[in-house]
C-alpha cells in the first residue's frame, strides 16, 4: 500500500511524526512530502528516518522521474496531516506550486486532509468555503478537534489525534478497496458526493466493553486475564472516526482513551455488567470485547492473606472458594427478547480443544450466546493478547459464511467489526431522521 503523507507548514506537523509511525509499522510504504514551511517545523532527516524512504520535498529534485506527475500517480492514498488553511486554500483552488499541490492534483486514489488552525482561521468563511469546494471535489476533510491550541487559546482548530487520523485512513482505504468509497478516478469529482468518513455510525450510540476484569480475593490480589483492552479500545476509535457517540467501559486498561469517547471505569465483572446495562438505554449496538471472569472468590478477605494464614494451619495453602459470574452477553441477549435493537456482537477467545478447532467451538458459542456477530480469535500467552495485531473470524447466526481478517492491526479488525454491525443495523431505523 503506497501513501503519500503531505505535511503542510503548522506546530501540528511534529504530531505528523506519530502518525508517521503508525502508517509504517502497519506495514504501510510511504512517501513523506513536507511543504517548505513544514520543513520550518520539523526537518527532513526527521521524516527520512521514521518514514526509511528519501523524502519528497520540490519539483526540481530528480526531475527525470517527474515526482510531481509519479508520487500521485502511484498513489494508494494520500493524507494531509496536518492541512494548514493555505494548504486548503490553495488545494481548493487547484493550485499547483508546490510538489504537495502537485501530487494532489495528479492523485486519482482517495485523498483525506487533517485540518489543524486557529478557531478564527477555522471558522473564518473563506476557509468554510474552501472545506465545502474540497469535500464537493471528493477530498475527504476531517472536522478538527477541540481543544488547547498552540498558546493558551482553546477551541476547534485542534489537530485530531494521530490515532483517529490513522483509523480514518484506514476505514477509507478498507472501504475503496470494497468498492463503496468516492474517491476513485471520475467518482472524485462528483459535486456533491457524500463524505463516506462523515460517518456511517453518524447518529447511532455504540456501547464497548474492553480490558479484563478483576475479581478481589483481598486488598493486594485478584483473580484477572491477560487482556490489554487494546481491541476495545480499536473499536471505540475506530467507531467515533466513523460518526458514532461511543461509551467505553473499561475494564483495568491504562491506555490512551480516544478523542470524543466517553468511558466509563470498573473493575469486576458485576460492576461492568452494572455500567453495561446503564449505558445501554436507547443504544443501538453493544460490542463485549471485555474478556470477563466467569467466576469470582465467593468471599472477599478485609485484610490480606497472610502466608500463615488460620489458626493451626500454618502452613497449608488457602483454598478459595470460587462462585460464578453472571454471562454478561447471554443476559443481554436474553433481555432484548424479540426486539431487533440493539445489535449484540460478542467475542470469542478460544485456543481450541480436545472438542473442536477454534472454529467450531466459535459456532458452538455463537449458537450458545444468541449474539447477532460473534468475533472469534485465537488466543495463547503470546497470540493476541497485548499485541498490535490479531486475526479474527466473524460469524453471524444467518449464515455460514465466516470472513476472515487479518492478520492485521486491531483497528482494521475494528474496522471490519463496524462494517458488519453498519450492515446489522440497516433497517432497524433508529437513525434520527436527516442524519
Ligand atoms: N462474556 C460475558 N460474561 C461472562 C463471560 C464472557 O459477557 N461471564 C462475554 C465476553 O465479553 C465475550 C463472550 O462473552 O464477548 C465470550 O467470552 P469467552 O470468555 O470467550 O466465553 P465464555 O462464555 O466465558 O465461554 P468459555 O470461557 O467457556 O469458552
Amino acid at each position: 500500500m503506497k501513501l503519500v503523507l503531505g505535511v503542510s507548514g503548522g506546530i501540528a506537523a511534529y504530531k505528523a511524526a506519530l502518525l508517521l509511525r503508525l502508517f509504517t509499522e502497519a506495514g504501510y510504504e510511504v512517501t513523506v512530502v513536507p511543504t517548505a514551511a513544514a520543513l520550518r517545523f520539523v526537518g527532513e532527516p526527521t521524516w527520512a528516518a521514521l518514514s526509511g524512504r528519501p523524502v519528497a520535498t520540490d519539483v526540481w529534485t530528480s526531475v527525470h522521474e517527474v515526482p510531481h506527475v509519479r508520487l500521485g500517480h502511484e498513489a494508494d492514498l494520500v493524507v494531509v496531516a496536518p492541512a494548514t488553511a493555505d494548504l486548503l486554500a490553495r488545494a481548493a483552488h487547484g493550485q499547483a506550486d508546490d510538489l504537495l499541490t502537485n501530487t494532489l492534483l495528479t492523485a486519482r486514489c482517495p485523498i483525506l486532509m487533517a485540518p489543524a488552525m486557529h478557531t478564527e482561521m477555522w471558522t473564518h468563511p473563506a476557509t468554510a468555503a474552501n472545506v465545502t469546494r474540497l469535500r464537493e471535489h471528493g477530498v475527504h476533510v476531517l472536522d478538527p478537534a477541540s481543544g488547547r491550541l498552540t498558546g493558551v487559546d482553546t477551541g476547534p482548530g485542534r489537530l485530531p489525534e494521530p490515532e483517529e487520523i490513522f483509523a480514518a485512513a484506514v476505514a477509507l482505504v478498507d472501504r475503496d478497496e470494497d468498492g463503496t468509497a468516492p474517491g476513485q478516478g471520475s467518482d472524485r469529482h462528483t459535486p456533491g458526493s457524500a463524505d463516506p468518513l462523515a460517518g456511517d455510525l453518524a447518529g447511532r450510540h455504540v456501547v464497548v466493553s474492553a480490558g479484563g476484569t478483576r475479581e478481589p480475593l483481598d486488598p493486594v490480589r485478584f483473580l484477572g486475564n491477560r487482556s490489554s483492552g487494546k481491541q476495545g479500545y480499536a473499536l471505540a476509535e475506530a467507531a467515533a472516526a466513523r460518526g458514532a457517540r461511543v461509551t467505553l467501559v473499561s475494564a483495568n486498561s491504562d491506555l490512551l482513551v480516544p478523542a470524543g469517547v466517553e468511558v466509563v471505569r470498573i473493575e469486576t465483572a458485576l460492576e461492568l455488567q452494572e455500567a453495561v446495562r446503564a449505558a445501554l438505554p436507547g443504544a443501538d449496538a453493544v460490542v463485549m470485547a471485555a474478556a470477563v471472569a466467569d467466576f469470582r472468590p465467593r468471599d472477599y478477605q478485609d485484610n490480606k492473606i497472610k502466608k500463615t494464614h488460620g489458626e493451626g494451619q500454618q502452613d497449608a495453602a488457602p483454598t478459595i472458594e470460587l462462585v460464578r459470574n453472571p454471562d454478561i452477553l447471554a443476559g443481554l441477549v436474553a433481555e432484548r427478547g424479540t426486539s431487533a435493537s440493539p445489535v449484540i456482537v460478542g467475542f470469542a477467545a478460544e485456543t481450541g480443544d480436545a472438542s473442536g478447532d477454534v472454529l467450531t467451538l466459535a459456532r458452538a458459542k455463537l449458537a450458545r450466546k444468541g449474539c447477532d456477530l460473534l468475533v472469534a480469535n485465537e488466543v495463547g500467552r503470546d497470540v493476541t493478547f497485548g499485541k498490535d495485531d490479531s486475526m479474527v473470524h466473524l460469524l453471524r447466526p444467518d449464515s455460514e459464511e465466516v470472513r476472515t481478517v487479518g492478520p492485521a492491526p486491531k483497528l482494521v479488525v475494528a474496522g471490519a467489526v463496524w462494517d458488519e454491525v453498519a450492515d446489522l443495523l440497516t433497517g432497524h431505523g433508529t437513525v434520527p431522521a436527516g442524519q
